[in-house]
């Protein structure tokens, strides 16, 4: 344990300077700082992804703390828009410096990324004519600012992608390749949280999803899909979750999408907690936990996503991995 610690220390100050990933882990009992060490603690981590998004309030500034979530390894502070923090996301701006280098500490030694969502259902990006660059410079600066491991954008902008002229399929690409530019792979963390639609080939006129993975894919550490709010029967059983989507959205079932060209092991499941947290997709624990063992059996890794916490916390993720990767 403590010559891998070393070994570990070792190798990431040989690659000061350097624009290569670090994947390792270590345990954060370093002071902050933009060195070695810190990039170490930052990252990015192998799947399977668990991954809780936070937006309701929890009757507190600071998020939950570590064994209230165990199970999870990603938490999404929501949302940062345009027009600044909003909900938890803001609640973490008014901690001080001191209180939010303690969280992230005790996050990263419970293996937790803690990281911010961008956008969600309120904001329309490319229809309000933000500017991708000016937009990523400010958030990623954000991202710096707040101590967070990286940034999950939840663009939800569908007239633009309705558009089918590529204006919502250009804009997330400058978007994530400025983002990337200054949040480099390996030491920050950038996810995108599309709706499962838009990975159906053939559909959007600009490309969909599918477009921007071709083009800044790499960019992207995974996807934390939205299998849900599609309509009453979507993505509800193991098949159509897994293998075989409706007719109403054809080749945007997870091992579709991966057949598409997505890689495997970046597409998240993601799912509401329970029926009030979203119109529909809902699926119970028990039945969520047979696809993730089912799909673990056909080789993929990616893991879950859940909006929201705190009405899915420890017990829900513990159910929902209990037939694939067991919570210890
Ligand atoms: C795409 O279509 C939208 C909606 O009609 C329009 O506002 C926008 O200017 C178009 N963008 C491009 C690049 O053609």
């Amino acid at each position: 344990m403590f010559l891998s610690r070393l070994l570990s220390i070792v190798s990431v100050s040989l690659l000061v300077g350097r624009v290569l990933p670090v994947p390792v882990d270590a345990p954060a009992f370093y002071t902050r700082g933009e060195d070695a060490l810190d990039i170490v603690k930052r990252a990015t981590p192998a799947p399977p992804y668990f991954v809780a998004y936070s937006d309701k309030w929890t009757g507190s500034e600071s998020p939950p703390t570590p064994s209230t979530i165990n199970g999870f390894n990603v938490f999404n502070l929501a949302f940062l828009l345009l027009e600044g923090a909003w909900d938890n996301a803001q609640a973490w701006t008014t901690l001080t410096d001191a209180q939010r280098s303690s969280i992230k500490s005790q996050y990263a030694a419970a293996g937790i990324k803690l990281m911010v969502s961008a956008f969600g259902s309120s904001d329309a990006p490319t229809s309000t004519g933000a500017d991708p660059i000016a937009t990523a410079n400010t958030f990623a600066n954000w991202v710096k600012t707040y101590q967070l491991d990286g940034i999950d954008v939840d663009y939800e902008d569908f007239n633009a992608f309705n558009a089918g002229n590529g204006s919502a399929e250009n804009w997330l690409i400058s978007f994530t390749t400025q983002l990337r530019s200054l949040l480099p792979a390996g030491q920050y963390i950038i996810t995108h949280a599309p709706v499962a639609p838009w990975f159906e080939p053939n559909r959007w006129g600009g490309g969909g999803y599918l477009k921007v993975n071709s083009a800044v894919g790499n960019l992207i550490d995974w996807y934390n899909v939205q299998f849900y709010n599609q309509g009453t029967s979507e993505y509800t059983t193991c098949a159509g979750l897994l293998t075989a989507s409706s007719s109403t959205w054809p080749q945007t079932a997870v091992f579709q999408i991966a057949a598409s060209g997505v890689p495997l092991s970046k597409i998240v499941i993601g799912k509401p907690a329970n029926t009030a947290d979203a119109n529909n997709g809902y699926m119970d624990t028990t039945t969520l936990a047979s696809c993730l063992s089912q799909a673990k059996n056909s080789g993929w890794t990616g893991g879950a996503m859940v909006w929201e916490y705190p009405d899915a916390g420890s017990s829900w993720i513990t159910a929902v991995r209990a037939q694939s990767w067991p919570v210890a």
